[in-house]
């Protein structure tokens, strides 16, 4: 493959020598940093540094003067494969009713299943992967992205496919997630233990064979999977060799967290209404605490308290939830504003649990994540502007300029 080089960049960030580490407490506010530096790199990257060493040719060579050099971004929890848009539930919630109200009445996720089921793989695919080029144009190089809207074996199966057909044909990194706890669906609604037994016995092990999905989601919160339900699906995802993922205590203090936590999951997910023993249990496991701040924005619900738990040593991802219901953008420069102002998150501390921290959310982190010779060649020029604190504090404005991903070049 061609090199490329990118020389007199202003400033590059979130680059290391040696592979990156989780950051956590306090790291998280560090980002290595160099000015007038510039990286080169085919597929991967192949060295970075400092303009006084910068190499003497490449077959392609851009000029960096007064721009920035980013890692492209690691979004690790997306449901980006769906029918079809659900504005007039933003609207239901504008007149007064509540997610809540709106999933118990057959709206939210069983509305999009039935969507879904009348879809076909063709239509699915290219509105997903027009989704997944539109978040590449924002910075996205990496991809966690979740089935939960087919809710029946053939339905759950056809989102899986989809995702990997795209997870095959991208230059983006792609996670897929068994999402099929998702909510139980509405012919079920009165039998919910045969649902539960469809998704462990039936649609587990063929997912598990046809090698569909990375991990096992469930949505352990009031109204959709107790504690108890969800503890058997993580385990039986578990002994098909799917480690858990989950959403938890969106909507309620559902124990979502600890059961996550028992199960060894790689992320705990949402986390809007955690308390102290959430914080305090995280403490003690391994497993990664992720805020989905765009959903607390558009559902108008408490943000997950990120500046308590890096305050307490924690490391956190962030991540888009990009979905039709609860947010409807995967646009992670905008995300990061919204940590900074409503969580309280430096922009240093937003743009590590966007990149190192997003990846290692879903396991990407030997390969993406920063800008480190082996990895991939996940890159984000921007347009020219002072620096990291500018990108994030000009909020709405668009400063990607070109994405490079795996090394060759998506926007332009
Ligand atoms: O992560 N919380 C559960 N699932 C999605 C939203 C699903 C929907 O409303 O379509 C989420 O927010
Ligand atoms: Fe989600």
């Amino acid at each position: 493959m061609p090199t490329t080089l990118i020389k007199n960049i202003k400033r590059l960030y979130g680059h290391s020598d040696i592979p990156m580490s989780f950051k956590k407490g306090e790291q998280m506010k560090d980002v290595n940093s160099t000015g007038d530096a510039y990286v080169l790199f085919d597929r991967q990257i192949l060295s970075f540094g400092s303009m006084s060493s910068c190499p003497e040719s490449a077959d392609h060579v851009i000029d960096a003067t007064n721009k920035l050099v980013f890692p492209a971004w690691c979004d690790s929890h997306t449901h980006i494969v769906f029918a079809t848009s659900r504005e007039q539930e933003f609207v239901m919630r504008l007149n007064g009713k509540t997610y809540e109200e709106i999933a118990k009445a057959g709206g939210g996720i069983l509305q999009s299943a039935q969507k879904l089921r009348e879809s076909h793989f063709e239509d699915l695919h290219s509105s997903a992967l027009h989704r997944l080029h539109e978040v590449i144009s924002m910075g996205t190089g990496a991809i966690e992205i979740k089935s939960g809207y087919g809710l029946s074996f053939e339905s759950e199966v056809l989102m899986l496919e989809v995702i990997k057909h795209l997870k095959l044909h991208s230059d983006a990194s792609v996670k897929s997630t068994f999402l099929g706890a998702h909510a139980i669906p509405a012919e079920y609604k009165d039998n919910r233990q045969e649902y539960i037994r469809i998704v462990t016995e039936d649609m587990l092990p063929y997912i598990a064979d046809k090698q569909l999905a990375d991990y096992i989601d469930v949505f352990c919160d009031e109204g959709f999977f107790t504690v108890k339900e969800t503890d058997y699906i993580l385990k039986k995802g578990q002994e098909y060799g799917l480690k858990p993922k989950i959403h938890a205590n969106e909507l309620a203090n559902s124990g979502g967290v600890q059961i996550g936590i028992s199960n060894k999951a790689i992320s705990v997910d949402h986390l809007e209404r955690i308390g102290e023993k959430e914080i305090e249990a995280l403490k003690n496991s391994s497993t990664i605490p992720t805020a989905l701040p765009n959903v607390s924005f558009f559902l108008d619900i408490p943000y997950a308290p990120c500046r308590q738990m890096i305050d307490n040593g924690l490391g956190i991802a962030l991540a888009s939830d990009y979905n039709p219901g609860s947010t409807p953008s995967g646009n992670i420069p905008l995300l990061m504003a919204m940590a900074c102002h409503q969580m309280k998150l430096l922009p240093n501390e937003a743009f590590q649990a966007v990149t190192i921290n997003g990846a290692y959310a879903m396991e990407e982190n030997e390969k993406c994540g920063s800008i480190t010779p082996g990895k991939w060649a996940n890159i984000i020029l921007t347009d020219e502007i002072p620096g990291l604190d500018y990108f994030i504090y000009h909020f709405g404005q668009n400063h990607v300029e070109s994405v490079w991903l795996k090394g060759s070049l998506q926007k332009n």
